[in-house]
């Protein structure tokens, strides 16, 4: 085989980021702009002769045609062996749990997430370290620094490799070896959940929705729901991944997965819904007419989490990126846990749970997680929720059983309602707490859904009511003006009225890393009030085409009466604020955001 070194000028525009480099599949396409990327992670990581690498993407238009180049490189870059998923394919969490298992050196995700995909679409690649994390910051800036000199590239001159069947084959010295995307990523899901209790409850009559989007998940959610826990397989749509997404755009909201929020606002709607995005790790959860906010969902996983195998023992910590609402810190104060802030993206998250110091995180954007990885985890979250579910039902069954037999008044004394430091949100005190429900509850006839953990949540924990605006594809001059135009009056801001509400703080949201002391500034403009309502304004770091904008806000509402308020209506006076101060309509000429969430 031979090696050849290909002269190369640099692009000035590949700086990762929140999430790789992402770029239109026509950029990605430009001779030598793949090639020069890759040399310059190959570069930058610098692995020992030898190295093992993992390899997928989300099967996304343009996939194949790259990881054929990438393995080439690899080759003539000294890798020993190359781990790729069969087709190509390895969905993002299953790529950080490939890293791990096999302990490769690092992996490369081929994704743009949540970004369409075709000819015409988004192409995205990413360098993962060995913790099977996305690359921190110091390693990105560094590929960065290395695409703006590089002369050459190194490419093995050898035919495509085969990848739609399991098993090795040599690209010269270096192994490739065809692995199953699903199975690994399968098993590490069934260490961690009850999956005998979900099956027990997707048995019971309980129907679960879970809409892949035609993204990458289809063949694992087939995997886990149908094969593994029994569900019918119409349960699982738009499981066929392909290329372009079918035309869609694969991101879980309430805009974008409208197939699945049609079937459960509609008439005999399942009891359970769930949706993720083009290479698998956001998630979104819908209960039977009822949508969980992402930053409600990370907060709920953690006040139910002793009831989930793989974390009975305990959570370290949360961590949750800084826009995403306090609710999390709520349940963490309540457990007497630690819980951190830091900027968006999940690269920030590593050190944390690398360190012990967490076990959950999550971010507003429909990403949760905890540290059986170190990728966010659409399935995970949903399989998280069907557990939660499975157990909650079980454990008022038996409750109901007990009452039965033997009278109320001996569920405050079970064991259950002292788990983990608070007693409100278990199931026995709210049936002991209840009559009428526990008059009503019978086994199979169990009123535990989805929106009745959200609204029992709230009860104990207040409610931080929240929402995402966001202004796509806005000129650059617009949305730079506007954060600089924020940026200006932080001093005239200080302390001042605005509204019902008062001004406490405002800055630029800056980030020590507690764990390596690295510092992450510019993180987004903060507007906090006194009565702990916020305002955040960001620019997103992930889109290809002109920029986005996104309006943060959130109130806190501790009374039970005001819960069942629309988010729009309950923030209406901090949205008029947000639009008035950053002077947004004036600047864009936009009358309403392209996508509330
Ligand atoms: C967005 C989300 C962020 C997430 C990232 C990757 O980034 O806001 O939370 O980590 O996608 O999924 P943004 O476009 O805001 O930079
Ligand atoms: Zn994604």
């Amino acid at each position: 085989m031979q090696i050849r070194a290909v002269s190369t000028a640099p692009f000035t525009d590949q700086k990762p980021g929140t999430s790789g480099l992402r770029k239109r599949v026509q950029v990605f396409r430009r001779p030598h702009y793949l090639e020069n990327f890759v040399q310059s992670i190959f570069d930058t990581i610098a692995a020992p002769l030898g190295a093992v690498l993992a390899l997928g993407g989300d099967g996304r238009y343009y996939n194949r045609e790259a990881i054929q180049v990438i393995l080439k490189m690899a080759a003539a870059n000294g890798f020993g062996r190359v781990l790729v998923g069969r087709g190509g394919i390895l969905s993002t969490p299953a790529a950080s749990c490939v890293i791990r298992k096999y302990q490769a050196y690092g992996g490369i995700i081929l994704s743009a997430s949540h970004n369409p995909g075709g000819p015409d679409g988004d192409f995205g690649i990413k360098y993962n370290t060995a913790n099977g994390g996305p690359a921190p910051e110091k390693i990105t800036e560094a590929i960065f620094s290395a695409s703006k000199t590089i002369a050459q590239y190194r490419i093995a001159d050898a035919p495509d490799v085969a990848l739609d069947a399991l098993g090795d084959s040599k690209l010269g010295d270096m192994t490739v070896s065809v692995i199953d995307p699903v199975g690994d990523y399968a098993g590490l899901m069934e260490s961690l959940f009850d999956f005998a209790a979900i099956r027990a409850l997707l048995s019971g009559g309980f129907r679960l929705k879970f809409d892949a989007m035609h993204a990458v998940t289809g063949p694992y959610a087939r995997e886990i729901f149908v094969n593994r826990l029994g569900a019918p397989s119409d349960s699982v749509i738009n499981a066929e991944p392909l290329p372009d997404f079918g035309g869609g755009h694969p991101d879980p909201n309430l805009t974008y997965a409208h197939e699945l929020v049609e079937a459960l606002y509609g008439n005999d709607a399942p009891d359970f819904g769930a949706a993720s995005d083009g290479d698998g790790d956001r998630n979104m959860i819908l209960g039977r007419h009822f949508f969980v906010t992402p930053s409600d969902s990370l907060a709920i996983l953690a006040a139910n989490a002793h009831r989930v195998p793989g974390y009975k023992q305990g959570l370290a910590g949360i961590a949750r990126s800084m826009p995403t609402s306090a609710a999390a810190d709520r349940v963490a104060a309540a457990l007497d846990i630690p819980c951190y802030e830091t900027p968006t993206g999940w690269k920030f998250f590593g050190n944390l749970m690398d360190a012990g110091k967490v076990t959950l995180c999550g971010e507003e954007s429909f990403g949760t997680g905890s540290n059986h990885i170190r990728e966010k985890d659409g399935l995970w979250a949903v399989l998280f929720w069907l557990n939660i579910l499975a157990a909650r039902r079980q454990s008022v069954a038996a409750m109901t059983r007990r009452c039965e037999a033997s009278g109320a008044g001996m569920a405050a004394s079970h064991p259950l309602t002292q788990t983990a430091g608070f007693a409100i949100t278990s199931d026995l005190a709210s049936v002991a707490d209840s009559p009428s429900r526990m008059a009503s509850s019978s086994i199979g006839n169990v009123s535990r859904d989805v929106e009745d953990i959200v609204r029992e949540h709230w009860a104990h924990f207040g409610r931080n009511v929240y929402s995402r605006h966001d202004y796509e594809s806005i000129p650059n001059e617009a949305a730079n003006g506007v954060m600089k135009l924020l940026h200006g009056r932080f001093g005239e801001l200080q302390g001042a009225h605005l509204g019902n509400y008062k001004v406490l703080f405002c800055d630029d949201f800056s980030y020590t890393d507690p764990v390596d002391g690295s510092v992450s500034t510019g993180q987004g403009v903060r507007i906090g009030f006194t009565d702990g309502s916020r305002i955040v304004f960001r620019l997103s770091g992930t889109g290809t085409e002109g920029a986005t904008l996104r309006i943060y806000l959130e109130s806190y509402e501790p009374d039970v009466a005001k819960h069942r308020l629309d988010a729009q209506q309950a923030l209406a006076e901090l949205i008029r604020i947000s639009l008035e101060i950053s002077e947004l309509r004036e600047r864009t000429g936009r009358e309403r955001p392209t996508v509330i969430t």
